[in-house]
């Protein structure tokens, strides 16, 4: 395909827009879809996609975290499509769990590549995009992520183009001469809306405040805690943003001047990032705003262009982290549970950074307070995402461990200070059957 100039895209547009149903004849059986990911999977693609069901077999699902019903993985469908994750979300991890869908544990920063080598071959990618602008791009709106990659080396690229998708600006934009088949619908977007933090969350963001330190760049992973912790950053000055993701939280920081990027040694004056995830507030504030700067995971979460950001503070979570410091963040024990996502890419790049610091922050306890999350071994078949050789803080709300450059040891006697007072005699007991704890 060649590029159109100015005049022609609008006629090459018209001919390639097509009904849903019409698109989605173009999958055949044994085939393999990438599906676009977030707020951007392009719902009304995967359901006609789902409705012929009957005529595919065996069609191979790939995707990151989508905020779909995806109903593709229904076990009434499972002749006709099999689901491999590149990070598990709310809406397969059932599937994941009983055998039905498969898990493809990977670092964000290389999935692109994956598609790239032709590791994973990608047939049919289904994407969403916004409108065109008068030149004739379409931006990938709220998830740049890996969809370039995965548009890039698909044989047939199905682009549902929404009215209400936003502009967003950075390297987010696809001419309308590499998609082949365009739906155009005019739906909003799927929300994804954070909780009130609760006291526990509030306390954890309290301790990881006191090692932000004015003018670091922040990079906040997935989950409850580190969205939580910048309702606890606003006495900080002139943070910046360099993050795989964020969500509604930071709208305020920069509002309230709290964030500026003023002093980011990467792409200052700008939020860097790769996708987002949250409400309308956010996908209108993100909207051709040139001040959100959006790239690819290969690039956001490179170590090596992660460690060029000065005072790089890496925070994200964990659901299980042992004596030593491993830590479990995409699974509890043998539970499938999420992904690897960026969680190692930013530990190591920040962990790398001139003043940078890794953080992992959690909650001491699990399930109602039942389970401490300090524990002296980890589950059994427990993933472990962070080796204890990349570990530098873990934050409860008891408090900050530091682990970089401890003995095991030390390691044992830090986290059983910041684990939950009611466990930390019975995890005294746990270590003592460890011999080289003792
Ligand atoms: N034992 C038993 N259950 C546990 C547990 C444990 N040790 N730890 C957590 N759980 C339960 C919780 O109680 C909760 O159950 P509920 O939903 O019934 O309340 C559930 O597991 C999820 O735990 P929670 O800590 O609330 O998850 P979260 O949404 O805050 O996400 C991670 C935390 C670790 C799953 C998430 O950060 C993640 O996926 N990380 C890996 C990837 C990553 O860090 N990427 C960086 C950005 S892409």
């Amino acid at each position: 395909m060649t590029e159109s100039t100015c005049d022609q895209w609008q006629e090459e547009y018209a001919t390639k827009v097509i009904a849903a149903d019409n698109a989605v004849k173009v999958i055949s059986s044994g085939d393999t879809i990438y599906i676009h990911s977030n707020a951007a999977a392009p719902e009304v693609l995967i359901n006609a996609m789902v409705r012929r069901s009957q005529d595919l077999k065996d069609v191979k699902i790939l995707h990151l975290l989508t905020l779909s019903k995806a109903e593709y993985i229904n076990k009434e469908f499972s002749n006709s499509f099999k689901v491999k994750a590149l990070f598990i979300g709310p809406n397969i991890r059932e599937a994941v769990n009983e055998g039905r869908a498969e898990y493809i544990p990977v670092f964000l920063s290389e999935i692109p590549k994956i598609f790239e080598s032709g590791i994973v071959p990608i047939d049919v990618c289904l994407i969403q995009l916004s409108p065109p602008d008068a030149h004739g791009y379409c931006s990938y709106g709220t998830s740049v992520d890996c969809t370039i990659a995965a548009r890039k080396n698909a044989r047939i690229v199905i682009a549902e183009v929404n009215k209400q998708m936003p502009r967003t600006l950075g390297r987010s934009f696809v001419h309308i001469s590499r998609v082949d088949y365009i739906v155009e619908t005019d739906r909003p977007l799927p929300e994804l809306i954070s909780a009130a933090p609760t006291e526990v969350e509030i306390a954890i963001g309290a301790n990881v405040a006191t090692l932000v330190d004015d003018e670091a760049t922040l990079q906040l992973g997935i989950g409850a805690i580190p969205n939580a912790i910048l309702h606890s950053l606003k006495d900080k000055r002139n943070l910046g943003i360099h993050s795989e993701m964020f969500s509604d939280g930071i709208i305020d920081l920069i509002e309230q001047g709290i964030i500026t990027n003023n002093a980011k040694t990467l792409l200052p004056g700008k939020v860097a990032v790769s996708f987002i995830l949250g409400t309308k507030r956010l996908y209108d504030f993100v909207d051709n705003n040139p001040l959100i700067e959006f790239q690819t995971s290969d690039f956001i979460n490179d170590p090596f262009v992660i460690s060029q950001n000065f005072k790089m503070t890496a925070i994200n979570s964990a659901l299980q982290v042992d004596v030593t410091g491993q830590v479990a963040a995409d699974s509890i024990g043998s539970y499938l549970y999420s992904g690897v996502g960026g969680q190692v890419d930013f530990i190591r790049g920040a962990a790398r950074a001139k003043q940078g610091k890794a953080i992992i922050a959690m909650p001491s306890t699990a399930k109602n307070h039942s389970v401490s999350r300090i524990t002296a071994s980890l589950l059994p078949d427990s993933g472990v995402v962070t080796s204890r050789a990349d570990v530098h803080y873990v934050v409860t709300e008891y408090g900050i461990a530091q682990l970089y450059g401890r003995t095991l040891k030390e390691r044992m006697k830090s986290l059983i200070s910041i684990a939950h007072p009611d466990f930390r005699s019975q995890l005294k007991k746990d270590c003592c059957l460890i011999p080289w704890l003792n």
